[in-house]
């Protein structure tokens, strides 16, 4: 089995009450909830996080090198926009990562335009919702099938395209 680590930022622990009509009705533990439905059955396992706190973040980023996760799905709010650290984290470990976002940033304001995270990215997705989070980690499973870098256990078919 090879795991991946879902990750959010601060106020995401809100979700669902926080401005409802930007960033929608589902709670943060009802989105786990879908990614973790998501995996079953297949070669990969989720671990999930979520903090408040910068450091807590980056903390959280360096574990997953020991722990040997293979990707990082990641939301993190609005430390996006400003955090050079969560960006030293993530290039740190070199674990590829998409960048999500429930909301289309460059649809709202000019601070929210900028990412210190998505150049160094796998990929970055941006106003689809609690969608967003299933889409990257569909994008994770299949890049790392891909390029081998999963455990497999039972033996692989390559799919005829
Ligand atoms: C967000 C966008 C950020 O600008 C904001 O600070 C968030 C949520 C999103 O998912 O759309 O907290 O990352």
């Amino acid at each position: 089995m090879s795991s991946l680590l879902v990750i959010n930022g601060p106020n995401l622990n809100l979700l669902g009450a926080r401005e409802p009509g930007v960033y929608g009705v589902l709670s943060l533990a009802e989105i786990e909830a879908q990614l973790v439905q998501q995996v079953q059955g297949t070669q990969f396992t989720l671990r999930q996080f979520q903090s408040n706190h910068e450091g807590g973040l980056i903390d959280r980023i360096h574990l997953a090198r020991t722990e040997g996760v293979k990707g990082i799905i990641i939301n993190p709010g609005a430390y996006t926009h400003t955090s050079i650290a969560l960006r030293d984290a993530l290039a740190a470990v070199n674990i590829p990562f998409v960048e999500v976002h429930l909301t289309n940033v460059f649809a709202r304001e000019s601070f929210r335009h900028h990412s210190c995270l998505s150049d160094i990215a796998m990929g970055v997705i941006v106003g689809f919702g609690p969608l967003g989070y299933r889409l990257a980690v569909a994008a994770l499973m299949e890049h790392l099938m891909d390029s081998g870098g999963f455990d497999a256990t039972i033996p692989r078919i390559t799919p005829k395209r």
